[in-house]
């Protein structure tokens, strides 16, 4: 079957965003039955919340939709991270920038995106952090995170012909 396709999504507490990117994502490619064909995971460009679950506001809000991330733990972005992964995905440009600090000169630059680059409506571009804000923030980065993560793995099945 060759190698997996390994993809990291990228926010700053790896509490809110990008885990709920890594579970939706997840879920979809299982939906496709692609499982075997990919490695999913998340980083934080900050290390506060290493090995914290995901807040549990995002946690509540995907329960809802029928995604489960409550057993997810915080990572930290490493060096490492950049050199294992086809595609490393950004949440919003603040954390595109930060892995683009740690990326080694050579890596080709394709490999870091805005997640929202693959999102099918015109917008901002970036997924809000919603972290200081009230449960609509939540449901909000819900909908921008499904529809975006459907149209990733509709682009990554067109490039691997899958
Ligand atoms: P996330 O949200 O980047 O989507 O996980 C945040 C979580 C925690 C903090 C900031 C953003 N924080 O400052 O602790």
């Amino acid at each position: 079957m060759g190698e997996p396709f390994r993809i990291l999504f990228v926010c700053l507490g790896n509490i809110c965003r990008s885990p709920l990117a890594e579970g939706v994502f997840r879920q979809q490619v299982q939906e496709a039955g692609l499982s075997e064909r990919f490695v999913i995971a998340s980083a934080g460009t900050g290390g506060w919340h290493v090995g914290s679950p995901p807040d549990p506001r995002m946690c509540a809000t995907a329960s809802a939709r029928g995604v489960e991330i409550g057993h997810q733990r915080g990572r930290h972005l490493a060096p490492g991270d950049l050199l294992h992964h086809e595609l490393v995905l950004g949440m919003d440009r603040q954390n595109v920038a930060n892995i683009r600090k740690l990326a080694p000169r050579d890596l080709p630059p394709s490999r870091i995106e805005l997640f929202r680059s693959f999102d099918p409506e015109p917008g901002t571009m970036e997924v809000p952090d919603p972290y200081y804000g009230d449960d609509r923030g939540f449901e909000e980065v819900f909908e921008i995170v499904e529809r975006t993560s459907g149209a990733l793995l509709e682009h990554i099945r067109g490039l691997r012909g899958w």
